[in-house]
């Protein structure tokens, strides 16, 4: 593609038998982050999250990157050469989607392709789950053109690695492939590049089965817990679940009685029968 994309074709999404397939669209450009594409992203999350045909969310990038970072001429140099106001609103064009990814109502998962590299680990972490093809490449590249990795990028890496590989990684400025980053815990599993559709589908299709009121308190309460005490988190815990017990009761009591009362059901087996919920 020769001519310059328009704003709204940076991203591409379809939905299908509830899942929401979101993509990175600037394959010629290796679907770098652009002020462009990050406020396409934003519009395309906006317009999904609260849609009653998406069930899970799939962040996925077209032709052979998931996205190769910040795009270093769009978002850096011309951004940068506006002055400070431009800058920092391009950074919060960026910095607010990832934002608005890791609390998303609906669970989302990372389908990394190919080449996932610098500000890319922004939305990455931003995911609940991410599946890597295995010859996928990661890499902070930052410190190879002479930058620490900002946007996030250091933070993501000590969140998901060991103190020394996140340091190793940071300094190196090497790649890792999927089989790598699963190793590590930057995704949860590599497969070949031919099954990676069909195994997030796969996954998917799990948490379609769920209460969606208990994944999203869930989700939230994985990502908050983290930072807590015990003492704090078990206070926090308690009140995340009666908070989602207000929001969905009927789930809840139908799951319970498919259990206790029918014996229809055994959740060390799945999720109850959502479907006899009004029954
Ligand atoms: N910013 C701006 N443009 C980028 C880009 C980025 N992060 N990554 C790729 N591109 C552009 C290239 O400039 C090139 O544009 P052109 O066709 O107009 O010359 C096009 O995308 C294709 O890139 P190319 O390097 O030829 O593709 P490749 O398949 O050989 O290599 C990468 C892919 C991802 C390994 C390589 O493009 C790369 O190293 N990109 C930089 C990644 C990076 O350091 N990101 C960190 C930013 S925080």
């Amino acid at each position: 593609m020769t001519q310059e994309r328009k704003e709204e074709d940076t991203v591409a999404y379809t939905v299908e038998n509830g899942i929401a397939w979101v993509s990175f669209n600037r394959p010629e450009k290796r679907n770098c982050m652009s002020p462009k594409l990050n406020r396409q992203k934003m519009r395309v999350l906006d317009t999904l999250e609260f849609d009653d045909s998406v069930g899970v969310l799939v962040l996925a990038g077209e032709g052979d990157a998931w996205s190769a970072g910040m795009d270093l001429k769009e978002y850096f140099r011309e951004t940068e050469v506006l002055g400070l106001g431009r800058t920092r609103r391009a950074q919060s064009e960026a910095y607010g989607w990832w934002r608005r990814l890791r609390w998303y109502q609906k669970p989302t998962i990372a389908m990394v392709n190919g080449w996932c590299f610098g500000g890319a680990y922004g939305p990455l972490h931003a995911c609940d789950l991410a599946f890597a093809a295995e010859d996928a490449q990661f890499r902070l590249s930052e410190i190879n053109w002479g930058i620490l990795p900002g946007g996030g990028a250091t933070k993501v890496a000590t969140n998901l690695l060991s103190m020394r590989n996140a340091m190793y990684h940071t300094m190196m400025g090497e790649n890792i492939d999927g089989k790598m980053a699963a190793e590590w815990g930057l995704v949860n599993e590599a497969v070949s590049a031919d099954a990676l559709r069909g195994r997030v589908i796969e996954v998917a299709n799990v948490l379609l089965q769920k209460n969606p009121v208990a994944l999203k308190a869930a989700k939230d309460a994985v990502k908050r817990v983290a930072e807590m005490t015990y003492d704090n988190a078990e206070d926090y815990l308690i009140r995340a679940q009666e908070a989602a017990n207000s929001f969905d009761n009927d789930g809840r009591k139908e799951g319970i009685k498919q259990f206790i009362d029918d014996k229809t059901y055994k959740p060390r087996l799945g999720a109850y029968d959502r479907s006899r919920q009004n029954d």
